[in-house]
Order: structure tokens, then C-alpha cells, then sequence
């Protein structure tokens, strides 16, 4: 099957964690859908961790949803989501146990690819705890993704094993159409700044069908739930960054916060159509650093105040300016990496994402300098510009 777009949708982890029952995923379905979320792109309901009884039914061996938590069962929680036009997603473990310790899928792959299949499930995280020191992580991963696809249903395939075992050399062979590329997330800004950098040199094995998922998005918790933190905490401003770095990534967009309490700063923010654009743009090709330094180790080549360009399918280009650090930061940039420096004869318009102001005309270099874990994030086009307007400085956050 084919997946050519980051998957957009909701996940039950980062705030609700064990907390999970029919109620929550059935009011969260209904909630992607009058907030407009839906209309916007996000169509997946993920159920993680937690779902299940403690063991297998003895007769059957197969998996079974916790009684009290999923009275109807799995299959019609299945169909009242997708009876709202959604898809849905669950969550099963390479290994023998899940994370929470619950029932895994190691040597079960076929039978619970079909009990999944039967209840009319769509996507599939498949998590990487309590595997067995004996077996091999690849060869496991490649299993369920053989019985995904015998198992007579679409459904898409999210491996979560955290970047282990160099899993972006494999991926796409086993059959993944998203793969977790980094450790969890944490409701701080150090989490999902040290994140986005870990991904600086991954961008290149992302792309159509086959997406770096940079975990569920903390957008909207503010502290609170599963991996909200006291300590640390995003703020609007953060959230802001966050979402974009996700964006421009090419990240697949789970929200993990509590749909029903999102506040119109953040639904505006998670619907914004620039960024969502750059996400979702059909060609799907990865962003590159643009202000680079040139000199010394591949490793110490990347920079804390990081630029981020995008080539869009309508000839534009997205750019972003993200400070990762907790200080104030500057940033430099040369258009000449951009490949576009004065002699092109072109410059670039620059229009903010997030006012939709049009920024004005820029050729040759800018600065600019940004509070901590702060960004601006234009939509770029190119056009042709005689003057040289260089040397601007803007503060932003
Ligand atoms: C792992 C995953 C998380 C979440 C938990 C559930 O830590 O990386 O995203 O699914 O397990 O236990």
C-alpha cells in the first residue's frame, strides 16, 4: 500500500498514557471532527499501549481488549470512528511484552496481524520493548510487516523501535511506511529541540511512503498529562516551534494533547494551512540546513540557531529560523546556500507563516536573531530583484 503523505492524526500516549477507554477514543474521534481538525487532514485515531487484558485468551491465544477499559470491544470502537469518516490505529510490541507490560506480538506476527485486520484496524505502531536478547530486531520487524500485508487489510505500518539497529537502512525493505528515528518525547522545549537535531542528518532517508517520525507532537499539553513535565515546560511561543520544526521536517503530525481541551491558539496553530503545507506537499522532499558551516567535522557542522529550507512543488520554498538553545541566538544567512546567491539575479520574497504578513524582499544574506527555542518561518519566492537589500536584522520572539 501506499503512504505518500506524512499520516496526520491523534495519539492516545503522550497525555492519557494507561488512561484509555471507549469513552476518551470515541469523544476524541468526535472532537477531530467538530474542531475541523478532520477538514484540516488529521484522519488517524491511534489507541497506544495499554488496551489490552494482561494475557492472551488461553483458548485462542489471542490478544483481548481489557473488559473494563473496551466493554464493546475493539471492533466497535473501529467502527464508530470510522463511522465518522476517520481511520484507526493501534498499538502491539516487537518484543514479548509491551512497554507498559502488556501482551506483545513476538511469535504471534500472523495472529495478530488478522485479529487486527477483523476488527478493522488501519495503521499499526508496532513498539520495540522486551525483545528478546536471542532474536534479531530486523528480522521481527520484518515479520510483522509480512503479516500486515498477508492479512487481507490495508494497514499502515509505524515501526517504533527509537533509530536502534540503524533501522533507516532496512525500513523500507521490511515493508514500514513510518519509522520512530528518535527516542520519546517530553512536554519540555529541551525534548523536542535535542529531537530536531537529532534528525539534522537524517532527512535524506524520509520521503514519499516511507516518512522519520519524530514522535507524537506535545503541541497543546502544557505540562500536563503522560510525559508533561513540571519543569521546562513549552510555552505558546515554543509550541510554536515545535510544530513547525515538525512540519518542515516532514514528520508524520500525531497530536498527543487532549482534543477536548485544545485552546483556539493551538487548534489555529495545528491548522495552520502554511505549515501544514510544507508537510504535506506531494513531492515530499526533505529540508536541508541552509546556513551550514563549512568548516571543520561533519559532526560540529551543524549549528544550534538552525535554518531550515524546503523545496515546495510550486517552485517555492520554505524557511525556517529555529533557535534550539536556551539563549538568545543569531543567526546568519547566506543566500549563496541556498543556491541562490546575488549573481542568480534572483531574490526571495518572504511572506511570515504565522501573521501572513509579507516580510518584503531579500537578496544575498540576512540576519536575524531569536529568543530561546523561538523560530520564524516564512513561505520563500523566488523572483527576480536588481537591488541588493542586505544586512537586515530581525528580532523575533
Ligand atoms: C514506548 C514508545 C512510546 C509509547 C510507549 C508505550 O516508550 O516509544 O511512544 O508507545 O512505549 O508504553
Amino acid at each position: 500500500m501506499l503512504v505518500n503523505l506524512p499520516p496526520m492524526g491523534w495519539n492516545s500516549w503522550n497525555t492519557f498514557g494507561e488512561n484509555i477507554n471507549d469513552e476518551l477514543i470515541r469523544q476524541s474521534a468526535d472532537k477531530l471532527v467538530a474542531s475541523g481538525l478532520k477538514d484540516a487532514g488529521y484522519e488517524y485515531i491511534v489507541i497506544d499501549d495499554c488496551w489490552s487484558e494482561r494475557q492472551r485468551d488461553p483458548e485462542t491465544g489471542r490478544i483481548v481488549p481489557d473488559h473494563a477499559k473496551f466493554p464493546n470491544g475493539m471492533k466497535a470502537v473501529a467502527d464508530y470512528v470510522h463511522s465518522k469518516g476517520l481511520k484507526f490505529g493501534m498499538y502491539s510490541c516487537a518484543g514479548v511484552r509491551t512497554c507498559a507490560d502488556y501482551p506483545g506480538s513476538f511469535d504471534n506476527e500472523f495472529l495478530d496481524a488478522r485479529t487486527f485486520a477483523e476488527w478493522g484496524v488501519d495503521y499499526l505502531k508496532y513498539d520495540y520493548c522486551n525483545f528478546p536478547k536471542s532474536a534479531d530486531g530486523p528480522t521481527a520487524y520484518r515479520r510483522m510487516g509480512n503479516a500486515l500485508r498477508a492479512c487481507g487489510r490495508d494497514i499502515v505500518y509505524s515501526l517504533c523501535n527509537w533509530g536502534s539497529d540503524d533501522v533507516w537502512s532496512w525500513v523500507r525493505s521490511a515493508g514500514g511506511h513510518l519509522y520512530r528515528s528518535t527516542g520519546d518525547i517530553f512536554d519540555t522545549n529541551a525534548s523536542f529541540a535535542a529531537i530536531a537535531r537529532s534528525q539534522l542528518e537524517k532527512f535524506c532517508y524520509s520521503g514519499n511512503n516511507c516518512f522519520n517520525d519524530m514522535d507524537m507532537l506535545t503541541v497543546g499539553m502544557f505540562g500536563k498529562g503522560n510525559v508533561g513535565r513540571t519543569e521546562g515546560t513549552c510555552t505558546m511561543e515554543t509550541y510554536k516551534t515545535q510544530f513547525a520544526l515538525w512540519t518542515l521536517m516532514g514528520s508524520p503530525l500525531m497530536l498527543g494533547c487532549d482534543l477536548r481541551a485544545m485552546t483556539p491558539e493551538i487548534l489555529a496553530l495545528v491548522t495552520n494551512k502554511d505549515l501544514l503545507a510544507f508537510n504535506q506537499d506531494p513531492e515530499a522532499r526533505p529540508a536541508f540546513v541552509a546556513n551550514r558551516y563549512l568548516r571543520g567535522p561533519v559532526s560540529q557542522q551543524i549549528p544550534d540557531h538552525v535554518v531550515l529550507a524546503k523545496l515546495l512543488s510550486d517552485g517555492d520554498m520554505a524557511l525556517g529560523f529555529f533557535n534550539l538553545t536556551d539563549r538568545p541566538g543569531e543567526f546568519f544567512l547566506q543566500f549563496d546556500d541556498l543556491g541562490f546567491p546575488a549573481s542568480t539575479g534572483y531574490g526571495l520574497r518572504l511572506t511570515d507563516i504565522f501573521t501572513g504578513k509579507e516580510f518584503g524582499l531579500f537578496s544575498e544574506q540576512m540576519k536575524m536573531a531569536g529568543e530561546p527555542f523561538h523560530c520564524a518561518v516564512f513561505r520563500a519566492h523566488p523572483e527576480p530583484c536588481q537591488a541588493r537589500i542586505a544586512g537586515l536584522r530581525y528580532d523575533f520572539g
